[in-house]
């Protein structure tokens, strides 16, 4: 399991299951960020880490551990 800090609340996630952010949608229900191409081209999964733009369909979950993400609800 991997502590995440989404919009400034605590989640805990299944690194297995939630391979990229974008999982969060379904599994802590911020269905604003969308899966749209699976590349890095459309922006639709776009989420802020730290402040900076990531394009979450291609970011391991790992990458943002410990980190502070930010969704477009937050
Ligand atoms: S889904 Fe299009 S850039 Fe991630």
């Amino acid at each position: 399991m991997l502590s995440l800090v989404v919009n400034g609340r605590h989640v805990e996630v299944d690194a297995t299951r939630h391979a990229p952010p974008v999982g969060l949608r379904d599994h802590a229900g911020l269905t604003g960020t969308k899966f749209g191409c699976g590349q890095p081209l459309c922006g639709a999964c776009t989420v802020h880490v730290d402040g900076q733009p990531v394009r979450s369909c291609v970011t391991p979950v790992e990458a943002v551990a410990n980190a502070q993400v930010t969704t477009i609800e937050g």
